[in-house]
């Protein structure tokens, strides 16, 4: 007899990782332009648990509204079970990886089975397991999106200045700070790929990590502070962000550029002042982008860095995890 539910993890009320509930559904219809995929690892990110808590840390007026109860998660990794009419490009069996409907925040990845968008989907790189797959979409496409290539032109809701990524070489020197979580461990490679002298900021456990990675140095933010032993930076990634972002500007040369990951407050009359811009991006789902990173991993030149994985049951612990901080790489949900 064909199965008709599966196992997922739902949010019926806002709160702590506590309110993550193991449920039985209904497995969804594909609909047009999409694919039923069976969820082989779901990777999870920041606006995981900021959808959990109700989007406290946003504020108000950028704010997306959600009807409960809703299946949380963006990325995944897994096998096509089933493929809509008119989808191409996708075939019953194939591996694929994505970042789902971002930032619709309708993705339901932590789930044994999601209707995916096809052009949100690419082929799994073959020499990557459905883990290290399920870590790359969300994180490697941010980095990609403000590093390499925007892929798009709908303004950020947290700032009105259009992002652009700025030309790296061996002539560039990036500063990343929060190197070693998703974002910043994939904007360290790519940054290196592209021949860019790279400066990792983290806290001092990271260390070895990073320098693996690439960086050609290292600041424990816990020792020192990076404005004040560095200076005439090119490009500042802050994938930590916030208020306390700004202060990174004091690290740039005349003509540099920040990007702040997470929205910060800038004051536009002392970015005029130091002769830099700052601008920012919020990434959005996109195959193309996603199977061009591929290509990088599958080569081996961009790695996927698991911190740890987790069963989709065990959703609650994933998120207690998180909220402990010092991330290093990606938090896999394991779910087939
Ligand atoms: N704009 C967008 O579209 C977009 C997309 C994805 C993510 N984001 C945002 O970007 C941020 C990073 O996301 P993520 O997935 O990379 O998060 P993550 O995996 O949790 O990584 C955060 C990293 O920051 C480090 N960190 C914390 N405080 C720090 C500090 N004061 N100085 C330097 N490093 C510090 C942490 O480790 P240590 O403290 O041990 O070094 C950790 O490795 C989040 O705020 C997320 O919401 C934005």
């Amino acid at each position: 007899m064909p199965k008709h539910t599966m196992r997922a993890v739902r949010l019926h009320e806002h709160g702590g990782p506590e309110v993550l509930r193991y449920d039985e559904v209904p497995i969804p219809q594909p609909g047009p332009g999409e694919v039923l995929v069976r969820v082989h690892a779901a990777g999870i990110n920041p606006p995981d648990w900021y959808l959990r808590d109700g989007m406290s840390n946003l504020p108000p007026d950028v704010r997306p509204k959600f009807s409960l109860p809703v299946i949380p998660g963006t990325d995944l990794s897994g096998v096509v079970e089933a493929v809509a009419a008119d989808v191409e490009g996708f075939s019953i069996g194939n591996e694929v990886f994505g970042l789902l409907r971002f930032p619709s925040f309708d993705g339901s990845t932590y789930a044994e089975y999601v209707a995916a968008p096809a052009s949100d989907l690419a082929l799994k790189p073959a020499g990557l397991d459905h883990v290290h797959a399920a870590g790359a979409p969300m994180a490697g496409l941010t980095a990609w999106q403000f590093l390499i290539e925007l892929g798009h032109d709908h303004p950020s809701p947290f700032q009105a200045a259009q992002h652009r990524p700025v030309p790296l070489d061996a002539n560039t020197t990036v500063l990343i700070n929060g190197a070693a979580g998703g974002v910043g461990h994939f904007a360290l490679q790519l940054a290196k790929w592209k021949g860019a002298r790279v400066i990792a900021v983290a806290s001092g456990a990271h260390e070895w990590f990073l320098r693996d990675l690439g960086a050609d140095e290292f600041i424990d933010y816990t020792k020192s502070r990076p404005e004040d032993v560095v200076h005439d930076i090119d490009l500042v990634l802050d994938a930590v962000g916030g208020p306390d972002s700004k202060r990174l500007l004091r690290t740039l040369k005349r003509g540099g550029s920040q990007f702040p990951v997470f929205f910060g407050e800038f004051d536009e009359e002392e970015t005029l002042r130091l002769g830099v811009t700052v601008t920012g991006t919020q990434v959005r789902s996109n195959g193309a982008q996603l199977a061009d990173l591929g290509r990088l991993l599958d080569a081996g030149t961009v790695r996927v860095a698991i911190d740890s994985t987790f069963a989709l049951a065990d959703a609650r612990a994933a998120h207690e995890r998180a909220a402990r901080g010092h991330i290093q790489g990606k938090i896999v949900l394991t779910v087939a």
